[in-house]
């Protein structure tokens, strides 16, 4: 944890008519919430969704909507060169060299899940190392002590830095010819660590370990390229990047994807089913089971384009702007603590303050109008590591404003105020 200085900051900023503009595209950032207008900084749990995203997605319920791959009809036909047009485009976002490698899940959980029980638990045995990073979600976690039980391989945790940087001399240490699996997020949600994404790939191919990348943190701030990161699994989720809920992508490396078994069985996923013999459908079909979710996944689509409309570089500068000012503002706090400060991490601040429960500090800020996630934040090792019980999370996105920078502040001096806190 780290101590912030006392010097405020007084030089107010103004957000560039670039943002502003970008705002109008977000209904939902014009809302009052407490009568106080809703400063909305919980993007780490859920990012909100434009207009042209909302549009898509009535288009399609009123005029295109049927079941996929299924009829001959006109409307099923036009429903699924919608979903498939948008798993072309989500290939083209990250980069795979295929659309076999884009599989729908439901989301970030239900991608890892698929490589934990599709590949982890045909490959693991007793005496494997499974490498998890101590500033995990739990979504990078549970599903791999639950194949670790079945399978008796073993989980070593790969420590991280007082500033919540990865140890990655602990990791070269840790990395031998045991070690078969590699779970890391690309983005810390409750630190926002930046982890070095491609050298742990490196390291793994030399090492034969295959990598699993939560990617959920990562998709709404920075272009992803998975095959110059050189990764063999990357997993994320729709609502972290504009898009719906419900959805979200497992890209695998097609040699992996091809010879692992489907996860769930059911329509779709298979060519030719029999009491005496079943043959699965070719990727990604292979693992997707059961009626998909095609609104979500063709809205998810309609969020690709819109991100790609945008001028992601400006966007990731100005967020990083928006990171320093809140964490200049942030000193103005008395009892105010930083916990993850890793350099160049994401426009997150997650922190503690002296005798106040992050659950009060949360209650507070709602009241201000303020919304932040207070609590483990699903990465209750994070916790441990840190030595705390939870923590109050500031998550910001491209939409967010230097002003809304200054009402969290203000906020947050309302609490220390009525907490009396000194320092
Ligand atoms: N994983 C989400 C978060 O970090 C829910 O808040």
């Amino acid at each position: 944890m780290d101590t912030v200085s006392k010097d405020t900051i007084s030089q107010k900023r103004e957000t560039p008519g670039r943002i502003l503009e970008i705002r109008r595209d977000f209904p939902i950032l014009n809302r009052q919430v407490q009568d106080k207008p809703l400063v909305y900084l919980d993007n780490g749990a859920s990012t909100q969704m434009p207009k042209q995203v909302m549009d898509t997605i009535n288009a399609y319920h009123e005029f295109h909507h049927s079941n996929v791959h299924r009829g001959v009809h006109q409307l099923s036909q036009e429903a699924t060169e919608l979903y498939e047009g948008a798993r072309e485009k989500l290939r083209a976002f990250i980069g795979a060299a295929s659309t076999k490698e884009v599989v729908y899940t439901s989301g970030t959980t239900e991608s890892i899940n698929l490589v934990a029980n599709s590949y982890g638990l045909a490959n693991l045995k007793k005496g494997d190392k499974i490498l998890i990073s101590n500033m995990e979600h739990h979504a990078n976690i549970v599903p791999w002590y639950m194949i670790a039980k079945k399978t008796g391989a073993e989980i070593v945790v790969i420590p991280i830095l007082d500033d919540g940087s990865l140890d990655m001399d602990a990791l070269s240490e840790l990395m031998d010819n045991n070690v078969r699996i590699l779970c890391v997020n690309h983005v810390s949600n409750a630190l926002g660590t930046v982890n070095p994404v491609k050298e742990i790939a490196k390291m793994c191919r030399d090492y034969g370990v295959i990598t699993v990348i939560d990617g959920a943190q990562a998709v709404g701030h920075f272009p992803i390229d998975v095959v110059d990161l050189g990764v063999d699994f990357y997993a994320f989720s729709g609502h972290k990047m504009h898009g719906p809920t419900g959805v979200g992508v497992l890209y695998g490396r097609e040699e992996l994807l091809a010879k692992m078994e489907p996860f769930m069985g059911g329509g779709d996923m298979i060519l030719s089913v029999s009491f005496e013999k079943i043959i699965w459908n070719e990727l990604p079909y292979k693992f997707e089971a059961g009626t998909p979710p095609i609104a979500q996944a063709i809205g998810l689509g309609a969020a690709v384009d819109y991100l790609n409309s945008l001028d992601r570089e400006f966007l990731e500068s100005y967020e990083n702007d928006l990171l320093e000012y809140a964490t200049e503002k942030l000193k103005s706090v008395s009892g105010l603590k930083l916990v993850g400060t890793a350099p160049g991490k994401i426009s997150l601040n997650s922190f503690v303050i002296e005798g106040v429960h992050p659950h009060d500090i949360g209650t507070i800020l709602d009241g201000e109008g303020v919304a932040v996630r207070t609590g483990q934040h699903c990465a209750e090792p994070v916790m441990d590591r840190f030595g705390i019980p939870a923590t109050t999370r500031a998550s910001m996105a491209f939409y967010n404003t230097f002003e809304e920078i200054d009402a969290l502040t203000d906020a947050l001096l309302k609490v220390t105020e009525l907490f009396d806190v000194t320092d």
